[in-house]
């Protein structure tokens, strides 16, 4: 589900609130809002602060997690931000994990916080605050305001918050977040931090649910013929101590703006309470959505009670059909509908999982290129706007689920991701887990998928329900129950045919298949560095490779098509190697969406229109005369090589098969033409280069949005003379970036290169000590205005103090005050903050700053930080600390300082090409202008071009 301003929507909207009758329209007439809260969060690596999670009174996170914390001195990210591959490789940590410094091993680089400062209006009291997180790796603790909201184990599913209560409406606010990613949930690379978009919601308190629209189309037969019968159901929830009567009125709006329906429904929710709203209504002749024509619909749902529009909401959906046959395999729109898929997880090179939306876009654009029409989210709860690409793009998708399970919270966590995906006429069908070994052919297992599988279908009764299940003909246990047997691996007549005879009735799909194994470029295996020959030779011992499983499933129309392990390389699973290999070689894209030989073999069997690949590349100095293993991907009937113009032969190409030729190395030109019934419908040439001469730079999208968000996707290339890339140059390259946006990462697919992948700014930190303290002992520090406190106080004759020390000098049972007083400049207080730092404060402490108390502190293991600019003038300020000691000694110690962040230092961008490719993401600004990309290499001339990140409506964001 999506919602946006879109200027037609607008429109339907002036027109919706004519409609309905006896309706005013309020003064708010946007009710809802739906805030990104993505920027300017601040950032800490590091369990420094051990009792902040203070849960003994209620409102007293410390630390972080309260209010007067100064977070200043921690870095500035915006969201979605992954901080694991900001780290180091090391052999020591996890294989699966892609190697990165991460997890339970490396626990002082598991634990981030991340801070953010927002004001809320006055005008905002009275309406339902919501938090909402998509998805954040992994657990999460969520103060807001120093008061405990929540905590999430999932590193996959999102979770919300309301926040209303411990909100603060005219004034300042502070989310804190624990992110702790100590423990992996996958066997891949995950990640860490939150990694996903943040949201703050704004409602009435009669309002629609969360994720509580739902649309669906019906047709008579499930044969999408005549006109559309849509389902419309809305959850309503009233946070009101009083029952509440709500009109729904729906309105549904062609992909041209034009209106097509509307219809209302009136319904009572009673008091703190949630419920339904549901009518029925027609699209009398409906355009379908398929991957070749994603036709989206806009349904805008508006609630109206007490003579108020109290909500609106535009959801994207699509009509169409989707089922599975026993024999005639999946169906869409009701006719057989091959699946060209891939299974992939959230991981691009430069970024890990935080996926800017663009470069959801750009990883769905390149499976679309290679042919492909369908997507797994192997192994959970994909992003939302993933989904959203998936729709607009066309891509059907197998939406996952993390782990089998159907206890109370998994079976929410499920039930979360049904209601929040449901509308999306990209997923076509849901997947309850996957490869679950320990429990899938137990009755237990059965058990918990059946009670999974009619969740799903009391949530969904449109779409069918699968389980990867990586056995042959076994049915005991979850295939005895699941409706579409999903197969993972296990190609071969005995296990697919004799299953399929045995269990007639039941459907089957590809659910994964494939799991070869190829570097870009390589061509011979080696160990040493980690790379596997990109020759389709390495299936795995429980896999195949692309030929071998296209074949199989070719003849068989039933198993539905499959799903490849994998469209894109990802980090982890380095398979078949380990150390110094970081990366997984199953895809047919490399880590950066550069294609392997694979991409033309898929592309050959999965498009209509002729492909014709050669491999390798014809760089072969040194291998004069030997013959090399050349081979054609092609979906011609016959091809014919040519070296140098020398024909080595026209050979007939059997469906789903490879050619292959030896020819003798020599420099020049290795050439093909492929024919039809005859015709020459096909040529390719792969020409020796020489060598590398200049750095090339190509960007997918030379204009961006200047949103703050949007992505040009850069490819750098090192050519030779004539322009061609050279195929094994690998030099290094170094950017700069000037104008209007940032570099945000770089990789080059290489899955063995450990070289960074994001360039960190330091900020350096202005340190002005506070020292001249005194003290004395109190008899209660908690008395109300204590003179000791306050901003002028003739302190000299105290006891003077060196709170440098460890401890002390309170003894047990004691209780003092401690004062000194400094004097800050003008400039100190330019700096954007001014945070005043004590190394410790030791005991039950208060402190003061000018005779205004700024913050409290009680954690005798971690150093406390208060934000204190706006307590301070330019000239003589006091602070004063009361420490009430309930320990073996207290006071304040390790040091008092003022720290005042500067400017970031510049930070020198750089990655190597990797068989002459490389990768750069550059993120627009919001301020907009032009931009300008240079990349040098030692030896080779630079390459400069200019993006433009165009002016560009901003969807509403958190100030
Ligand atoms: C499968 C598994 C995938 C991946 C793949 C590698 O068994 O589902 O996550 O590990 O093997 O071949």
């Amino acid at each position: 589900m999506k919602t946006s301003s879109h200027p037609h929507i607008r429109l339907l909207l002036a027109l919706a609130a004519g409609l309905i009758a006896n309706v005013l329209v309020g003064a708010n007439s946007a009710p809802r809002e739906r805030l990104l809260m993505d920027f300017d969060w601040r950032f800490h690596l590091g369990n420094d602060w051990g009792i902040a999670q203070n849960l003994a009174k209620s409102g007293t996170g410390m630390g972080p997690a309260s209010v007067a914390f100064c977070d200043a001195s921690w870095r500035r990210v915006d969201l979605p931000h992954d901080w694991a591959i900001e780290l180091p490789f090391d052999a020591k940590a996890d294989t699966s994990h892609g190697f990165r410094a991460v997890g339970g091993g490396f626990q002082e680089n598991s634990i981030g916080w991340y801070r953010r400062t927002f004001e809320l209006s006055a005008t905002d009291s009275g309406r339902r605050l919501w938090l909402e997180f998509d998805g954040a790796f992994r657990d999460c603790t969520v103060f807001v305001n120093g008061w405990f909201v929540g905590h999430h184990e999932s590193g996959y599913s999102g979770v919300r918050y309301d926040i209303t209560d411990v909100a603060n409406c005219g004034g300042k606010n502070v989310v804190a977040v624990r992110v702790d990613a100590s423990q992996f949930e996958g066997w891949f690379y995950e990640g860490a931090g939150i990694y996903r978009h943040v949201w703050l919601v704004k409602t009435a308190p009669l309002a629609i649910a969360p994720d509580g629209v739902f649309v669906f189309s019906r047709f008579k037969d499930n044969i999408p013929e005549g006109p559309a019968e849509i389902h419309l159901e809305t959850r309503l929830a009233n946070a009101q101590n009083e029952a509440a009567d709500a009109t729904v009125t729906w309105e549904i709006a062609g992909s041209d703006g034009k209106m097509l329906a509307t219809t209302s429904q009136t319904g009572r929710i009673a008091a703190a309470a949630a419920g339904e709203v549901e009518q029925t209504t027609k699209i009398a002749a409906p355009e379908l959505w398929s991957p070749e024509t994603p036709k989206l619909y806009r349904l805008v749902t508006t609630v109206a009670s007490g003579g108020q529009i109290v909500d609106r909401i535009e959801t994207e959906f699509g009509v169409r059909t989707v089922a599975f046959d026993a024999n005639r395999g999946f169906l869409l729109n009701g006719k057989p509908y091959l699946l060209k898929g891939t299974c992939n997880h959230q991981d691009h090179a430069g970024v890990g999982a935080a996926l800017p939306d663009r470069l959801q876009y750009f990883r769905i654009a390149k499976l679309k290129e290679m042919g492909g029409n369908a997507y797994r989210t192997s192994h959970n709860s994909p992003t939302p706007e993933l989904l959203e690409a998936c729709d607009r793009l066309g891509m059907l998708v197998m939406d996952e689920n993390r782990l089998l399970g159907s206890d109370a919270l998994h079976l929410k966590w499920f039930e979360e991701q049904i209601r929040r995906d449901r509308n999306h006429p990209s997923v076509a069908i849901w997947s309850l887990a996957n490869e679950e070994f320990t429990t899938q052919g137990t009755p237990d297992g059965g058990r918990v998928a059946a009670t999974m599988q009619t969740l799903a279908k009391r949530l969904d009764p449109t779409r069918p329900v699968t389980y990867n299940a990586p056995v042959g003909n076994e049915f005991p246990g979850i295939n005895s129950v699941i409706e579409v047997r999903g197969w993972s691996y296990h190609i071969g007549v005995d296990n697919m045919d004799a299953y399929h005879t045995a269990h007639p009735q039941q459907p089957n799909v590809g659910s994964e298949q494939g799991s070869t194994v190829g570097t870009r470029g390589i061509y011979t295996d080696d160990k040493e560095r980690g790379y596997v020959s990109a020759y389709d030779d390495h299936g795995q011992s429980w896999s195949n490779t692309a030929e071998e499983w296209v074949g199989f499933f070719d003849s068989r129309p039933w198993l539905s098509g499959g799903f490849v392990w994998t469209g894109f390389d990802y980090r982890g699973e380095p398979t078949p190697y380990g150390w110094p290999c970081i990366n997984s070689h199953f895809g047919i894209l490399d880590t950066c969406g550069f294609p392997k030989d694979n991409y033309w073999y898929y592309q050959s069997w999965w498009m209509a229109k002729p492909v014709l690949h050669l491999l390798p590349h014809w760089n072969w100095s040194g291998k004069e005369g030997q013959e090399i293993d050349v081979r054609a991907l092609s979906n011609c009937e016959e091809v014919e090589v040519f070296l140098n113009g020398r024909s080595f032969g026209r050979q007939t190409l059997k469906r789903t098969e490879t050619l292959k030729w030896k020819v003798p190395y020599a420099p020049g030109t290795l050439s093909a033409k492929g024919f039809k019934a005859g015709q020459l419908v096909a040529e390719t040439k792969v020409e020796t280069t020489g060598a590398p001469v200049a750095v090339q730079l190509a960007p997918d999208r030379a204009t961006i949005e200047a949103n703050g968000e949007d992505v040009s996707v850069i490819t750098v290339a090192v050519a030779d003379a004539q322009g061609h890339v050279v195929p094994v140059a690998d030099n290094a390259v170094s950017f700069e970036l000037e104008g209007a946006g940032r570099i945000i990462g770089v990789g080059n697919g290489d899955p063995s290169c450990h070289e960074p992948d994001v360039f960190i700014a330091t900020v350096p930190l202005r340190t002005v000590p506070v020292g001249g303290w005194r003290w004395k002992k109190l008899a209660d520090t908690y008395a109300k205005n204590l003179p000791e406190t306050g901003a002028s106080l003739d302190d000299s004759g105290w006891e003077k103090a060196d709170v440098t020390v460890e401890s002390g000098p309170l003894g047990v049972h004691e209780q003092g005050v401690f004062r000194t007083r400094f004097t800050v400049s003008a400039q100190d207080l330019a700096a954007p903050a001014v945070e005043l730092y004590f190394g410790k404060i030791e005991g039950d402490g208060k402190v003061f700053v000018n005779g205004q108390q700024v913050g409290s502190a009680g954690d005798p293991r971690a150093a406390s930080s208060y934000d204190v600019k706006s307590f301070l003038h330019p000239g003589e300020n006091t602070i004063a600390v009361t420490v009430a000691n309930y320990g073996a000694a207290a006071g304040v110690n390790k040091g008092v300082c003022l720290r005042m962040p500067e400017a970031p230092l510049p930070v020198a961008w750089k990655r190597s090409v990797f068989n002459g490719l490389a990768q750069i993401i550059v993120q627009a600004s919001k301020e907009g202008g032009p931009l300008k990309l240079t990349a040098r290499s030692t030896g080779l001339q630079p390459a400069t071009i200019s993006l433009e990140a165009k002016p560009a409506p901003a969807r509403p964001a958190l100030p």
